[in-house]
Formats: structure tokens, C-alpha cells, sequence
């Protein structure tokens, strides 16, 4: 029950606010000229959460959010997509942190979906640098710690988790390839690894699926990465209204 309260909450009266509260901060700083070091400027084109989702009330667990995390109107968008997913294929997140997402992912995706989350560890070496002010979403102490919670109460839907480990730009996606019904781009918000990583979710997305990329508009690595892309590719990238999530199907 308070999984769909949070759900409602985070859709219906969280997401319409802020989007506002977004366009009134790019609007009155564009105005007087300044930069804003929260929030860019930024081109993709707008779609509505209610296009690229069921429009149903998400159900939301581990509403709180920790620095690190998702909006909870972006949780609840990208739980109404995995919803959506087929049965019996995958669904992959590059960046676990605490694991409310991948956690989310296994509640509301169907029963026999595989959800799939990699992480950095700590001592890991990386192919890239990563952004300057991330280095503390990858030193915590255990990856995917809000897992742990479910596996006694809910182990059928924590069993969907498979934590895996290594760089996102050099991990072997070869069991994953075409496989995909969502893919989640959230690991280091550089500009190497925010291109690496979506030339990676492009591989392993199979047809029909959705990738959603996170950031779009906060960092500015993700930012100009996407923007780049979308010029010399137009793929369709299309930033979710109020949300730094953007998206793209595949067809
Ligand atoms: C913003 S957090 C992810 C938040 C999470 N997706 C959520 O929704 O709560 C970024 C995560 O990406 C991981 N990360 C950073 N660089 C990475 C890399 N090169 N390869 C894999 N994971 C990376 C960090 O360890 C961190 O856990």
C-alpha cells in the first residue's frame, strides 16, 4: 500500500512540481545571464512520462532517497518502463550505488526477468578518469546495500538481482548482447564513460527495448556526450519533461 502511495506521490505531485520548479530556474537564469552549476541548458526535445510508459501509478520501494540516488519521479517512471518489459529478458543497469534502483527493477518488472546491475569497486582500476566529485558514490562500504533487506522477506525477488563487477568500459557484455528490454545508463558521469557506456546499452538493447540515461542536463559529461550524439547520430534521444532521465527505443 505505502509502495503505491510513494508511486502516486512520486509520478502525480512530485514530478509535475519540479518540472516546473526546472523550467522556472533555466528560464530566470537564462534572463539574467547566469550559469546555473546545478542545472545546464539543454537541446534534446521534450516527451511526456505518459508516452514512453503505461501511465498507471508506479509502485515505489526504499522511497527515501540518498545522495547518490535517482529522483523518486524518475524511480517511479523507470519502474512503470521495466513493468513494461517482456518476460524472460534482461534488464541491465550500469551503476548499482545502494541498489534502490536495481531493487525496484525486481519488484516491478515481470516474474521471470533477470536484472543485471555492475558496479565499480573501490580498488578497481579504471579505463577512464571519472568525473571530478564522483569518487564518493564509488567508495562506500558494500555495493547494492538496500538489497540485503529483501533477501529474507522477498528473496523471490531479490534472487532476480545478479550484482556483477568491474569497469563499465571494459567489462565483457558478450552474454548480454540483444537480450536487453531496459538498459540503465548510470555509472561515472564523464564524458569517456557516458559515451563508452551508451555505445554499450546500443549492443545489448534488443529490439523494442528501452534505455534510459540518467543525468541529462545535471552533469555536464552526460550532457554533452548525449547532445553530441544525438547531432551526429539522430537517434531520437528525448529528454522526459521534469526529470533528468532521457530516453530512447529501440525499433
Ligand atoms: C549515481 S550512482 C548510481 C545510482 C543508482 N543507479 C541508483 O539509481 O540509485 C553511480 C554508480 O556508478 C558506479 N560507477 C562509477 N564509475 C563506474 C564504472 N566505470 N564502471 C561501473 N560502475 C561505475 C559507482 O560506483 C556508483 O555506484
Amino acid at each position: 500500500m505505502k509502495e503505491l502511495f510513494y508511486g502516486f506521490y512520486g509520478t502525480r505531485i512530485y514530478l509535475p512540481l519540479s518540472g516546473l520548479s526546472r523550467k522556472w530556474r533555466r528560464f530566470s537564469k537564462r534572463l539574467r545571464n547566469k550559469e546555473d552549476c546545478l542545472l545546464q541548458q539543454v537541446k534534446l526535445p521534450e516527451i511526456s512520462w505518459k508516452q514512453c510508459t503505461s501511465n498507471r501509478t508506479a509502485r515505489i520501494w526504499e522511497h527515501d532517497k540518498a545522495n547518490g540516488n535517482i529522483r523518486i519521479s524518475e524511480l517511479g517512471i523507470i519502474s512503470l518502463i521495466a513493468e513494461g518489459c517482456d518476460d524472460r529478458t534482461n534488464l541491465f543497469e550500469i551503476g548499482t550505488f545502494d541498489g534502490r534502483t536495481s531493487l525496484n527493477l525486481a519488484f516491478s518488472s515481470p516474474a521471470n526477468c533477470l536484472i543485471f546491475t555492475l558496479d565499480l569497486s573501490p580498488e578497481m582500476y579504471t579505463q577512464f578518469s571519472l568525473a571530478h566529485g564522483e569518487r564518493h558514490m564509488v567508495e562506500k562500504a558494500k555495493s547494492g546495500a538496500r538489497i540485503e533487506k529483501y533477501h529474507q522477506s522477498n528473496s523471490l525477488i531479490t534472487n532476480k538481482i545478479n550484482q556483477l563487477y568491474g569497469d563499465s568500459a571494459t567489462f565483457d557484455y558478450t552474454p548480454y548482447i540483444n537480450s536487453c528490454s531496459f538498459v540503465f545508463v548510470d555509472g561515472s558521469h564523464s564524458y569517456d564513460y557516458a559515451m563508452s557506456d551508451t555505445i554499450v546499452a546500443m549492443k545489448i538493447i534488443k529490439k523494442g527495448g528501452v534505455i534510459i540515461w540518467h543525468d541529462y542536463g545535471i552533469w555536464e559529461g552526460v550532457t554533452k556526450a548525449l547532445e553530441e550524439l544525438e547531432e551526429r547520430e539522430k537517434f531520437g534521444l528525448k529528454n522526459i519533461c521534469g526529470t533528468s532521465l532521457v530516453y530512447w527505443k529501440s525499433t
